[in-house]
């Protein structure tokens, strides 16, 4: 009976179509589109000391040949454009959000700036985007959130400001997080410590006033946490050395932070370098920290402490 059930027939006649469909509109995405994202990347150049662009992105080879670009060799699209270093100063242009198959975006040490354009948030393969070293003008966009395979995500050295958005610690992905040297201000996200991936935060010279996250979950990824020079308060919480049982590098120089500090912070056995210099930490240096046996660097001055250290 279900055999030759019209419904069943419809609903499969319809199937069928709507896949053709999308095998059409996939095919209608292609290397022109690439050529065309490039070239509106060309186009809002407006500084190319060493003529690099105008001279080598020509319509008449094909952009996989151009220097920086990398396409994939499956689907011969671009993979990877790496603009690093190039000198450029210009804009992002919306068509950027085309080139689908983008994996890697680097664009480093160049003097791009504006906005980064919404579009990008399509570029659903991303797994490093490193935008350090521009002049980027502009709040970080929530959908670096929806990037799923996100895995490193450098922003320093630009003029980003307003908050991090929350969403940011969606990407679930995400290993390598560096923000420092920008303007941003307001909290740290606490999303950013329920991933579980996330090996180093970097959030040194902005202006964040928050107290210190209290990590709820372990992190045994996470080797380095960079906040100096920024307006973080309140005491550690000394439950947060519970979680973090292979940090390296604990970097809180330069805030206000204040009472004491715990002595479960020996708890990080893998501890390496721990500055928590100018801050207004009171009472005694912990003995404990004397146990730290792979301690390299204890950067302590400019505080309100007293008593001595003791040498295991
Ligand atoms: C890309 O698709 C367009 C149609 O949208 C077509 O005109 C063009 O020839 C295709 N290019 C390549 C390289 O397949
Ligand atoms: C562009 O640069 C690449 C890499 O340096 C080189 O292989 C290619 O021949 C150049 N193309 C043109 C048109 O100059
Ligand atoms: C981009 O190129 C620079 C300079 O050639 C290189 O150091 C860097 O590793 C490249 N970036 C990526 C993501 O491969
Ligand atoms: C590429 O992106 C731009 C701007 O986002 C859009 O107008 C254009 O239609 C897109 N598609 C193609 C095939 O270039
Ligand atoms: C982050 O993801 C959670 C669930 O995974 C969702 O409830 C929340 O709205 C997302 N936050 C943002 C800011 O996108
Ligand atoms: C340090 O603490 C003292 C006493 O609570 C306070 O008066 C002072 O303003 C604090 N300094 C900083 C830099 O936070
Ligand atoms: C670290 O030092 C404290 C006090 O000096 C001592 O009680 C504790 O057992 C030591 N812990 C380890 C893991 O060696």
């Amino acid at each position: 009976m279900a055999k030759n059930n019209p419904l069943i027939v419809i609903i499969l006649a319809f199937v069928v179509l709507s896949l053709m469909l999308s095998l059409v509109k996939a095919a209608r995405i292609n290397i022109t589109t690439d050529q065309h994202a490039l070239l509106a990347l060309k186009d809002r150049i407006t500084s190319d000391p060493t003529n690099l662009l105008a001279k080598n992105w020509s319509t008449g080879s094909s952009i996989c040949t151009w220097i920086g670009v990398t396409c994939g060799v499956r689907h011969h699209r671009v993979t990877v454009l790496n603009i690093s270093y190039f000198g450029l100063g210009g804009t992002l242009p919306p068509q950027l959000g085309n080139l689908s198959f983008l994996q890697l975006l680097d664009i480093r040490n160049n003097r791009f700036s504006g906005s980064l354009p919404d579009e990008l948030a399509q570029l659903c393969r991303l797994k490093l985007v490193n935008f350090m070293f521009n002049s980027f003008h502009a709040e970080i966009p929530s959908w670096f959130g929806s990037l799923s395979k996100l895995q490193h995500l450098f922003l320093s050295n630009n003029n980003l400001v307003g908050t991090i958005p929350p969403s940011v610690g969606n990407t679930s992905s995400l290993r390598v997080v560096d923000l420092s040297f920008n303007q941003l201000s307001g909290t740290i996200p606490s999303s950013f410590f329920q991933i579980s991936s996330l090996e180093s935060l970097d959030l040194r010279y902005n202006h964040l006033s928050d107290s210190f996250p209290s990590i709820i979950f372990n992190l045994p990824s996470l080797q380095a946490i960079r906040f100096s020079s920024n307006s973080l308060f309140g005491v550690l919480p000394s439950h947060i050395f519970n979680y973090l049982p292979n940090l390296k590098i604990l970097d809180l120089t330069s805030n206000m932070f204040d009472g004491q500090i715990p002595s479960t912070i020996s708890k990080c056995q893998q501890l390496q370098i721990l500055s928590l210099s100018i801050n207004n930490f009171t009472g005694y240096i912990p003995k404990e920290i004397g146990n730290m046996t792979i301690l390299k660097e204890l950067y302590l001055g400019i505080n309100e402490l007293q008593g001595m250290i003791y040498v295991a």
